[in-house]
């Protein structure tokens, strides 16, 4: 169809609901080689202060509206006054487009308001791009763990423990705010 207007596009995050399992575990399937399953998945977020968010981006055209219903998604866990970022992706196709931003910037407020003040996460030490994302927000290496991760074909990958102040963090938050969707509501874990 021929556009006479560039599309405007607008993303929102939500939080993960008992009927977005299927989806969530597609979307962790295209971004990790060790894929969580749909009940790998339920059994996380039924953990004490477990949390799952998801990105959707609308597209407005000049005659539609189109809706991808998910791109990225971000999981997490407080336990007492820490945060963990268990997972974290988006969708190869939508990459570089600040939905990873987005996310983790959603992730941190939630944790925030529910009175944490640290994050901890691991990332793989060869994934730059995800470590350049984390420092932006003002994560820094505290650790390293060798064999962290174990791929499906056996094989092992080191991770960095990387730590953030939430509340020192609470400035770049804000100042990305008026680029970031709202946050979602602090609803319980699986109530969509
Ligand atoms: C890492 C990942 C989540 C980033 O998602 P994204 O939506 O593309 O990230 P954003 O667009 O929000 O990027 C924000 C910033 O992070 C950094 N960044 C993200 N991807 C990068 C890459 N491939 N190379 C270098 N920097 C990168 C950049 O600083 C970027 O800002 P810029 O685009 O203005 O330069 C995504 O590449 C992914 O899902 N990878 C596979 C799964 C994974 O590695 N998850 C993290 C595990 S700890």
């Amino acid at each position: 169809m021929l556009e006479l207007s560039a599309p405007t596009t607008s993303l929102q995050i939500k939080n993960v609901g008992p009927f977005d399992l299927g989806r969530l575990a597609r979307l962790h399937r295209s971004c990790f080689e060790d894929a969580w399953s749909r009940s790998d998945l339920a059994h996380l977020l039924a953990m004490p202060g477990a949390f799952g968010l998801i990105a959707r981006l609308f597209e407005r055209r000049r005659f539609d509206l189109e809706a991808r219903r998910g791109v990225g998604f971000a999981l997490c866990r407080l336990a007492a006054d820490e945060s963990e970022l268990l997972s974290l992706g988006v969708l190869p196709a939508y990459r570089r487009r600040g939905v990873a931003k987005a996310l983790l910037a959603a992730a941190m407020i939630r944790s925030l308001h529910l009175g944490v003040r640290i994050m901890f996460l691991e990332v793989a030490c060869d994934n730059v791009g995800a470590q350049r994302l984390y420092e932006s927000f003002g994560f820094e290496r505290v650790g390293l763990r060798p064999d962290y991760y174990r791929l499906p074909d056996g094989r092992r990958r080191p991770a960095y423990t990387m730590r953030c102040d939430l509340i020192q963090a609470r400035r770049l938050l804000e100042r990305d705010r008026q680029s970031l969707p709202p946050t979602p509501p602090r609803a319980g874990r699986l109530s969509g």
